[in-house]
Parts: C-alpha cells; structure tokens; sequence
C-alpha cells in the first residue's frame, strides 16, 4: 500500500487551505503564438516530442487477458498493442514486413494470430513472422528478421507506456521520475474497462493547456460546474509531470472528485484520511495524457489522452472511462461519460477554437500563462527542454535530473 506517498501532499493541501493560500510561479510566463500555429514547430513537436518520449497508450484492463489487442493511431503510426500468453504487454507497428499492409484495421479484439488480408503471412500476436505463404515459391528469407516492428514498452500502475521509436534508448522509469509509484495509489491494474469516446478538438496544446489549471473553470464551466467551482489549484511535479490538487475548503462540492478538493480531510485524524479522497484532483502524464476521477454510481476516472492530430490546427483525444468496479447503473453511466464528452468538446475545445484565428493570423503576438497557472507554465517550460535534447542520452540525463517533490 502506497497511501503514505499522498499524505505530505495533502497535507501540504490541508495547510493552504487553512491559511487561504496558493503557491504561485515566479513570475507571469509569455510564449509565442506561432507555438501554437506555426507547421514547422508542429511538425518538430511530433518528430522531437512525441515520437521519442513514452506515451500512454491507454488503460492496463482495455486488454486484461492473453491474446487481448486493441489498435490506435499515434502521429500518423498505426499500433497494435497486445497481451501476450505470459501477461505482459506489447506494441508493435501495424504495418506487414512483406510490404508494408496495415495488418488489421479492427479496434479490439482476442486473437492468437493475425494474417496478413494481402498475401497471406501470419504473425503471432506480439509480431514474430509465423508463416509465409507459399513459402517455397517466394524464396528463402529468416523469419526471425521478419517479426513486426516492435516498440519499447512499459507497463505500471495499470497503464501502458511506449516509445514510437523502436531504437529508443530513453528508460522509461527514469522519464516518469517515480510518477508511476504515485498513480499506483489508485491501484487501475484491479479496475475495469467501462467505456471509449473519441474526437477531435483544436491545436493539441490548446487542448491540453485546459486540463493544466483551474482557473477557467467557475467562468467557462459555469453552467455545468458552477460559478462557486474554484479557480485555484496547487501543483506537485514529478520531473514533467504533474498533479492538480484544490485548496478549496468548501465540502461535498460537485467538483470534489474531479479537481480534488481536500476540504472533508479538515479537522480529520492523518490516519481517518481516506485514499479515495487522497487521489482526487487532475493526474497529467507528460506529454498528452490526464486523469481526472469521478462518480458514476461507483469510483472511476476519466482517463484522457490529447494526441497532435494531422495539422498544427488539429487533436484528436481519446476518454477511456475506467472504473474500480461495474458501475451499478451502466446506462446512468454513459449517460454522465457523455456528459463528460459534451462539457470538453462544448464548452474547453469550442473555446481553444476561439482562439486560433487570432493566434494565427497575428493579431496576438504571444499569450501569457499568469503565476497561478504553474501548471501550463512548466508543461511548456519541458516542451523547450526536451526540444533542445538532441540525444536519447540528452533526455535520460534530463529526466533523472529533476524530481521536484524530493
Ligand atoms: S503485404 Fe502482407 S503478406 Fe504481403
Ligand atoms: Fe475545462
């Protein structure tokens, strides 16, 4: 049990809402707009950003058992990420080492093997070349050099890490500071697979710079988190990622779970904190992934995965619904994921939309993220670094450098 590493959080949690605090960056933060517009900075983001830090790609229990597989796309790559008979997890390029047909284009299922629909090969589930067909005909090649391009992967805390560069030489232990041992307090390896929604949403840091702070929340979510939601949030940083946390005193709010108010641990005994309470606020793994939970009739998360779509103007996000157990009314269940999926395209993208006319057509020169809006400020601050890492060994020296918590 790993609870006691959320306690001097929310200890620390507890103290500035007593006292009406908030921690602030040192100063107001300005970035370019064309950080948000220009396709040469984009395209530098996927080649220098995405392609060579670990990604989340989804949830531990979306594929529980052996010969599980799901697909996704990640900037422009087809994967297929799968179980294999031993219980460990697997990704590998969706693409046939014959010539390079997608292998298959369903989005889940079980299977032991998969079978070329072009000529016929057939590779297991975790990309070893099984057969060939008409073998004698085609001619003499070494299977074992044949397998399907298979990408470094991770698995911890109940979720699935890769690396988009099969030569990548960045550890993936040391990229996530010890920000895995914190989101194992939530124990997802144990939990269940409840749901899926995807669409698309403006520029991807736009996207992302909304679930970074609070401080839009009680003005742009007013009708469906209220004017009284708060606006301020208190960040923890584990080398790039992060964790939102309320000082908000006021109990039983509706924004409780989700940004993670403290407020019902005030005046409690440390050992009556309960874990549930613990975990609440906004959990984002760096680069495009964040966690926020919920109640569904039941403990759950949204799990929320904000990829560069096929333009600098364009996201495509993933919400996969996890929850600690079956909800007890499913249909009241998807009813509030929609819910969840209406306020984000609705009410956070319709907004990041606004704002890319006048980002892109000059008419602002750069934007500004307030001291209270930490959060934004230090994603971008890593973007920066990681852009200017030129090597694999550049990001692992960069990586296990920084734990900002110890
Ligand atoms: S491309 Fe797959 S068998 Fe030919
Ligand atoms: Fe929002």
């Amino acid at each position: 049990m790993t609870r006691e590493l959320l306690i001097p959080i929310a200890r620390d949690v507890v103290e500035h809402a007593k006292a009406g605090t908030i921690k602030q960056a040192k100063e107001v933060m300005r970035l370019p707009a064309t950080h948000y517009t220009d396709s040469n900075r984009f395209n530098t983001e996927v080649e220098r950003l995405i392609k060579r830090v670990p990604i989340v790609l989804g949830p531990s229990c979306e594929i529980p058992n052996s010969g599980d597989f799901k697909t996704l796309s990640i900037a422009g790559m087809s994967l297929i990420v799968s179980r294999s008979a031993d219980g460990k997890a697997h990704a590998v390029i969706n693409a046939c080492s014959h010539r390079g047909a997608c292998l298959t284009k369903e989005e889940s299922g079980n299977k032991k093997r998969f079978t070329c629909p072009y000529h016929g090969w057939s590779f297991s589930n975790v990309g070893d070349l099984l057969a060939v067909s008409a073998e004698k005909d085609f001619g003499s090649i070494n299977k074992k050099d044949y397998g399907l391009i298979s990408l470094p992967v991770y698995e911890s805390a109940g979720l699935i890490w890769a690396i988009l560069n099969p030569k990548s030489e960045v550890d993936i232990p040391t990229f996530l500071s010890g920000y895995d041992k914190m989101l194992d307090t939530f124990s997802f390896s144990d939990w269940i697979y409840v749901s899926k929604r995807e669409f698309s949403g403006p520029n991807w840091k736009i996207a992302y710079d909304g679930y970074l702070e609070y401080y839009h929340v009680p003005v742009l979510h007013r009708d469906t988190f209220g004017v009284d939601a708060t606006n301020q949030g208190l960040y923890y940083a584990w080398g790039p990622h992060q964790h939102i946390k309320s000082p908000a005193t006021e109990k039983g709010h509706l924004a409780t779970e989700t940004l993670g108010y403290m407020a019902n641990l005030i005046g409690k005994p440390e050992d009556e904190w309960d874990t549930e309470t613990l975990t609440y606020g906004v959990w984002t793994v760096f680069p495009t992934t964040s966690i926020a939970s919920f109640d569904a009739g039941g403990r759950g998360v949204l799990i929320s995965q904000i990829l560069p779509g096929n333009s600098v103007e364009e996201s495509i996000t993933t919400q996969y619904y996890i929850m600690e157990k079956p909800p007890i009314d499913p249909e009241g269940a998807e009813e509030q994921f929609d819910f969840f999926q209406k306020v984000v395209m609705q009410e956070d993208y319709a907004m990041g939309s606004s704002a890319e006319p006048a980002l892109k057509e000059g008419g602002l020169d750069h934007i500004l993220f307030g001291r209270n809006e930490q959060g934004n400020q230090h994603f971008h601050q890593w973007i920066d670094k990681i852009l200017n890492s030129d090597t694999d060994k550049d990001l692992n020296s960069l990586f296990s450098n920084t734990n900002e918590n110890k």
